[in-house]
């Protein structure tokens, strides 16, 4: 069959898959490669089980692939045959030499330019997926528009999704933001992204700018919400002390159409592979310009975040009476938020290891996120189990803790979990998902973020 256009998309990831499956979806006419270097995760976008965990995923890649959506090992060969390419390979913090613990790593984005460059024949839109700091674009231009009678322009189309909702995120976005450069060529370079997704978003949601804004409004937007959680996870303690309930005054600020009521549930810290990571590039570049204040006031944020994942475990500790050694503690949850199987950054994390450090007997129980937390966590010799059946963890533990919103952990018996628990027994609940007032009731101590403790003694 004879395609409209070829696109190719470089890093199958929990970004490059589903985009390019929703793309492939709504697009027919145009055939869309994912190309990866890890051959492990290409077998797997081309088997049954999918590397990924996303609700809706599995139903519209079997709709697509080997239809429209081809995944492949092929990485130049893709190259030298796309029109656009967009780049979807990961930019995590780096973690060695000058902005070290700061700054975004791109070493994997400058390859892919350096292999766009050696492969390609005729002129390419490359489009950068992956999240960059500001003012990468003049950097990839450079490089690629250096050597060769080949013209490549570089659109900024940051990705808003967010895991756990990426398939319907995908398909209803609150908006697709393009940036190019003002010139003629940037901007048909520019209406060819737009064409694309106008096949199924709403003209008014795609917004257009140029590079640099596209560049730092993902940047941006990553740094407002996490700061909301950060704000309210401050409150949160100051709720604690004062005997006011954190989702009171949420509910309250939240009805403010000013301040809105998303992004606000108080919890055990963000996790995720992007706010942190973000938030760190963008006070790496806000030192960068001299800006000190600024960096200071994002970095405040991160800062806030990880207080509250150790100011969890203190709370922990000290309820049980100042020492957990030896004690069977049920971490309920272990992805970074429910609806995944990602623990990258996890707020659980954090916390398991910090009762393993006080020498707890730690099991953790996930729908998803097992396997995933076993690698994370393979350097721990002792005090650690996994368990698929939360009943199983539960039993003989002394304190069970809620660390990921997976639903099911609302609908499980209590009553059963408490009977096979030791006394006194314990929740702490990280999210505010539970019945605090009946489990109190049913006999166990409660502690929840943002709230009074619920306790038998
Ligand atoms: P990921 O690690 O899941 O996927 C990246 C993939 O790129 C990996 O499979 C890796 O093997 C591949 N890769 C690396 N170098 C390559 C190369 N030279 N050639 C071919 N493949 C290569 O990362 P992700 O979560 O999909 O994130 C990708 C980018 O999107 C990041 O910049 C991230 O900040 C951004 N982003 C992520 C999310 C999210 O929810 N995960 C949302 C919005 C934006
Ligand atoms: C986030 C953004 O929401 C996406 O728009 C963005 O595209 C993405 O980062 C990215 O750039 O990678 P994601 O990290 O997948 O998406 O998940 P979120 O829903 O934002 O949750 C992040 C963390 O914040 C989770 O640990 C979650 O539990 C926590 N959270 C979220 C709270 O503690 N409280 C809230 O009110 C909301």
């Amino acid at each position: 069959m004879e395609f409209e256009k070829k696109i190719l998309c470089i890093g199958a990831g929990y970004v490059g898959g589903p985009t390019m499956a929703m793309i492939a979806a709504k697009c027919p006419p145009y055939k869309i490669t994912v190309v990866d270097i890890n051959p492990a995760r290409i077998a797997a976008w081309n088997s049954h089980s999918l590397p990924i965990y996303e609700p809706g995923l599995d139903v519209l890649v079997q709709k697509t692939r080997g239809v429209n959506l081809f995944f492949s090992t092929a990485v130049e060969a893709g190259i030298s045959d796309a029109d656009i390419i967009f780049v979807s390979v990961n930019t995590p913090t780096k973690t060695f030499g000058q902005g070290a613990g700061k700054a975004a790593n791109l070493q994997f984005w400058e390859k892919t330019a350096r292999q766009i460059l050696a492969h390609s024949t005729a002129d390419k839109i490359v489009v950068e997926k992956s999240t960059l700091p500001v003012r990468t674009a003049e950097v990839m231009q450079r490089i690629l528009n250096n050597t060769k009678n080949v013209h490549f322009e570089v659109v900024s189309n940051p990705e808003f999704l967010a895991e756990g909702t990426a398939i319907a995120d995908l398909e209803n976005p609150d908006r697709v933001l393009i940036g190019s450069q003002e010139t003629p060529t940037g901007l048909a370079a520019r209406k060819a992204i737009v064409d694309i997704y106008a096949h199924w978003v709403p003209r008014d949601r795609i917004l257009e700018s140029n590079v640099w804004s596209a560049e730092l409004s993902k940047l941006t937007a990553n740094a407002f919400l996490a700061q909301r959680i950060s704000s309210i996870n401050a409150i949160s303690a100051l709720c604690e002390k004062s005997q006011a309930d954190v989702a009171e005054v949420t509910n309250a600020i939240g009805k403010d159409s000013r301040i809105g009521a998303k992004f606000l549930k108080a919890g055990v810290g963000f996790g995720g592979s992007c706010f942190k990571k973000d938030i760190l590039n963008l006070v790496y570049i806000s030192h960068g310009y001299g800006l000190t204040e600024v960096a200071e006031y994002w970095e405040s944020v991160i800062k806030i975040n990880a207080w509250q994942e150790n100011r969890f475990v203190r709370t922990m500790l000290e309820s049980m009476f100042n020492t957990v050694a030896g004690k069977r503690i049920a971490l309920f949850g272990i992805a970074f938020k429910a609806n995944t199987g990602d623990t990258r950054e996890s707020p659980a994390l954090v916390i398991a290891r910090g009762l393993l450090e006080e020498r707890a007997q730690v099991v953790i129980t996930d729908p998803k996120a097992l396997d995933n937390a076993r690698q994370d966590l393979h350097d721990v010799k002792e005090g650690l189990s996994f368990e698929a059946d939360p009943y199983c963890a539960a039993e003989g533990a002394h304190a069970v803790a809620l660390l990921t919103d997976w639903k099911l952990y609302q609908d499980l018996d209590y009553q059963r979990i408490l009977r096979s628990m030791e006394r006194p027994a314990f929740v702490f609940d990280g999210r505010n998902l539970l019945d605090h007032k009946k489990l109190f009731e049913l006999g166990f101590n409660v502690f929840a973020i943002g709230k009074a403790p619920l306790r038998h003694f």
